[in-house]
């Protein structure tokens, strides 16, 4: 298959909307102030070049061990073995292409890492910046892609965020029409499309990130897109594993199946503010400010839920809700470096209702995450779904 051309696009400089004054990573002034975070920050933007040159190792790593086949064993395969080589190197080009583009306007901010030479993906340079751990940051991300912004994400989707929507939607069954939106605000809002499908809903919706994967790449698709399937990825293509048939691992995902600036309008409110959750939101200024909080597949990724819980409380309004959806996979748990408070939803639910919310609904859901259909292999979580108010 042809080499595939870098599409180079002007790109704005990054911001979500006008609400959102405190994202802005081009901005210097934000930037000097921590210089450990401008590092982080390259460290990604380098991630993302280097895709295709942490693939290529992968790409690598099948070819020799095919080549390990006797000619007989080759010959008697389905598979042509040649064919798949190609169409792997195919699949890793184009999203390789996709995450160039996602950090293209970024490029101006590091001159040591010149791309004036670079035509084609595959003559990116190694950028030496991106830390261990980072290329599988990348790689969740674009399976991301397909759970928010595709219509094969479309089943997940009904699984965790139509629940909570109906939820909200019950609880203020004015939101389309009242004249001062109810503020809601999701924390660790991922890809964003919880955000936009409550905007459009007619909530001032908020979403809070730290993860610069997540902020550049929700930002690329939800301000930068201009039409349904304009970007196509690949994002099982480098899982061989737990296939029934040899084309499922190269699945195409056409993103977004739906254009955000096609559907809000002028009077819709949607924002999204970089930072750690409860550093940007433990402070005065949002003490009972928000009516409701969504945390959807979030509490677990505490260091200690109850600090979660405290900050929850303290921001939402008397009668504001909180409405949850997830596992308790707590994602420090087994880090020794990292404190992990692990509890269970019994001791969480003493404690919620200690600080003084009342819990109005509790169910299990049952829901996967990141999970395509053509994976033989998934998690399914037994998800805790609760609605709580604040006294
Ligand atoms: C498991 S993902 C869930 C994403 C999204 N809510 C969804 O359902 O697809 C958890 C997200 O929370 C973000 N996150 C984790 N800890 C955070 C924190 N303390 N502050 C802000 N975001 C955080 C992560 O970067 C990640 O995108």
């Amino acid at each position: 298959m042809d080499q595939i051309e870098i599409e180079i696009k002007e790109m704005d400089a990054l911001y979500f909307d006008k609400e959102c004054a405190s994202y802005h990573p081009s901005n210097n002034e934000l930037l000097e102030k921590d210089i450990h975070e401008y590092q982080h920050f390259k460290n990604v933007i380098a991630c993302f070049y280097n895709y295709m040159n942490d693939m290529k190792v992968e790409l690598q790593r099948i070819k020799t061990h095919f080549e390990t086949l006797n000619p007989d064993q080759r010959n008697n395969l389905l598979m042509n073995y040649q064919e798949r080589i190609k169409k792997l190197d195919y699949c890793i080009k184009k999203n390789a292409n996709f995450c160039f583009l996602i950090v293209a306007a970024y490029v101006d901010m590091f001159p040591e890492m010149d791309l004036s030479q670079v035509k084609f993906v595959s003559d990116l340079p190694y950028f030496p910046h991106a830390q261990h751990g980072d290329i599988s940051k990348l790689r969740i991300t674009l399976k991301q892609f397909y759970r928010d912004w595709s219509i094969q994400g479309q089943a997940e989707r009904d699984q965790s965020y139509k629940p909570i929507i109906d939820c909200l939607q019950q609880y203020y069954p004015d939101a389309k029409t009242k004249d001062k939106k109810y503020q809601v605000l999701l924390p660790g809002a991922g890809l964003g499309r919880l955000v936009f499908e409550l905007a459009s809903r007619g909530f001032a919706a908020q979403g809070n990130e730290f993860s610069y994967f997540m902020l550049l790449s929700s930002h690329f698709i939800i301000n930068l897109t201009q039409k349904k399937n304009q970007y196509e990825l690949y994002p099982f293509a480098n899982n061989f594993c737990n296939r029934l048939s040899e084309n499922d691992q190269f699945e195409l995902v056409q993103i977004p199946d739906i254009v955000p600036a096609e559907v809000l309008t002028e009077n819709d409110q949607m924002s999204f503010v970089a930072g750690e959750f409860i550093t940007v939101y433990h402070q005065e200024k949002y003490f009972n400010f928000w009516d409701s909080i969504i945390t959807c597949f979030f509490i677990d990724t505490a260091n200690n839920i109850l600090d979660y819980i405290d900050t929850i409380y303290e921001i939402l309004k008397p009668k504001g809700i909180w409405i949850n959806f997830g596992p308790l996979e707590y994602h420090f748990a087994n880090q020794f470096s990292e404190t992990s408070i692990e509890l269970s939803y019994e001791d969480i639910k003493h404690y919620i209702k200690q600080k003084g919310f009342e819990v109005s609904f509790e169910q299990m859901q049952e829901s996967t995450y990141n999970h395509s259909k053509l994976d033989q292999k998934y998690l399914m979580y037994n998800c805790i779904f609760f609605m709580a108010v604040k006294k």
